[in-house]
């Protein structure tokens, strides 16, 4: 069983990402055999909106250090840097050639994301999706753990995978068709001040986003001064997604069913309850702060990180590529 996933380099990692994707990372890391969990920071992908070029490699050691911080074992996982290991792009290339552009078209992320873009709508934000295909199926990966809003892109590399092979590979496949995994609980963090939103850096509010950053009075600030609805129950329902999103939280971070923590509650306000819910944040957020500030003051030692994950990525992707140019018929015919 094979592991593979994606993460933006950008540093202001929220809750919602610790919780719905990067605390998954970990796991994937304990249950899969050494070398089979592999994980890529996409700086390729941040290509595709309005950036800066300093702040881009900024942002990635951010985001390099807080995987690390948050458990990730370079020794035991592959960790790297999507840009270091070529046969992404050409393997992106090779694919676009059997991802059909209506498909493209109804990419919801696309939509979003283009509506919100001021200067330029780019074709690399179009091509998103092929990239994200290629990252995991250049690795043969069976497993991705992703957040809920990256079900579709997941759909679709098995739709690309599929058509290659049908194509290309009919006796004996070559790619093979991912399975997505989302967490049923914490696939979705709210935003703490809208709960009708996910919580995000971009689209969300300020005060409704924890920061996995965030010092501790932030983070309990931020927790109090949640939404809630006008009732009392410590439950989950229609009409309390505020206080539903902060049960399930809890139930992440105390790794229990969101049932008992609304069982523990039966009883108590929302004060007392929110207060449970900051303690509960900030002990659970305080170590990967420490860690990280370490890590990431060490620029050399993360480069030195990279490059190790890099090279033990390229040994499972350039095999991957290979067999697919000489499927298509790219280049000499291989010995
Ligand atoms: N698009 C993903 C996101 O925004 C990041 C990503 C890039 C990814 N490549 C991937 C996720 C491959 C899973 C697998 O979260």
């Amino acid at each position: 069983m094979r592991i593979f996933s994606g993460i933006q380099p950008t540093g202001r990692k929220h809750l919602g990402n610790y919780i719905g994707a990067i605390r998954q990372y970990v796991a994937g890391q304990e249950r899969a055999a050494d070398g089979e969990s592999i994980y890529c920071i996409v700086d390729l992908h941040a290509l595709s909106v309005a950036y800066d070029p300093a702040e881009l490699r900024e942002r990635l050691y951010d985001t390099t250090a807080i995987l690390i911080a948050a458990g990730l074992d370079p020794g035991r996982c592959v960790l790297f840097r999507q840009s270091d290991v070529r046969e992404h792009t050409e393997l992106t290339w090779l694919l676009s050639a059997v991802t059909a552009h209506g498909d493209l078209n109804r990419m919801t992320q696309f939509k979003d994301k283009s509506a919100k873009q001021r200067e330029l709508v780019s074709a690399a934000l179009f091509l998103y999706p092929v990239l994200q295909a290629a990252d995991v199926l250049a690795y043969k990966a069976d497993e991705v753990p992703v957040g809920d809003d990256q079900r579709q892109h997941v759909e679709l590399m098995r739709e690309i995978a599929r058509r290659f092979n049908e194509r290309f590979a009919p006796d004996t496949p070559i790619l093979v068709e991912p399975e997505h995994r989302i967490p049923e609980i914490g696939g979705r963090v709210m935003d703490l001040q809208d709960p009708t939103m996910k919580m995000s850096t971009t689209g969300g509010t300020g005060q409704g986003t924890v920061l996995v950053l965030d010092p501790e009075d932030v983070v309990r600030k931020k927790v109090m001064s949640a939404v809630t609805d006008s009732g009392s129950e410590v439950v989950r329902g229609t009409g309390k997604e505020g206080i539903g999103n902060l049960i399930e939280v809890l139930s992440v971070i105390r790794e229990v069913e969101p049932e008992a923590i609304e069982h523990e509650f039966e009883g108590f306000g929302y004060g007392d309850f929110k207060r449970a819910v900051a303690d509960g944040v900030v002990d659970y957020l305080a170590p990967v702060r420490e860690r990280y500030d370490q890590l990431r003051a060490d620029e050399d030692e993360l480069e030195a990180i990279l490059a190790g994950g890099a090279e033990k990525a390229r040994a499972i992707a350039a095999p991957t590529v290979a067999e697919v140019r000489d499927a298509m018929g790219v280049g000499p015919p291989r010995g």
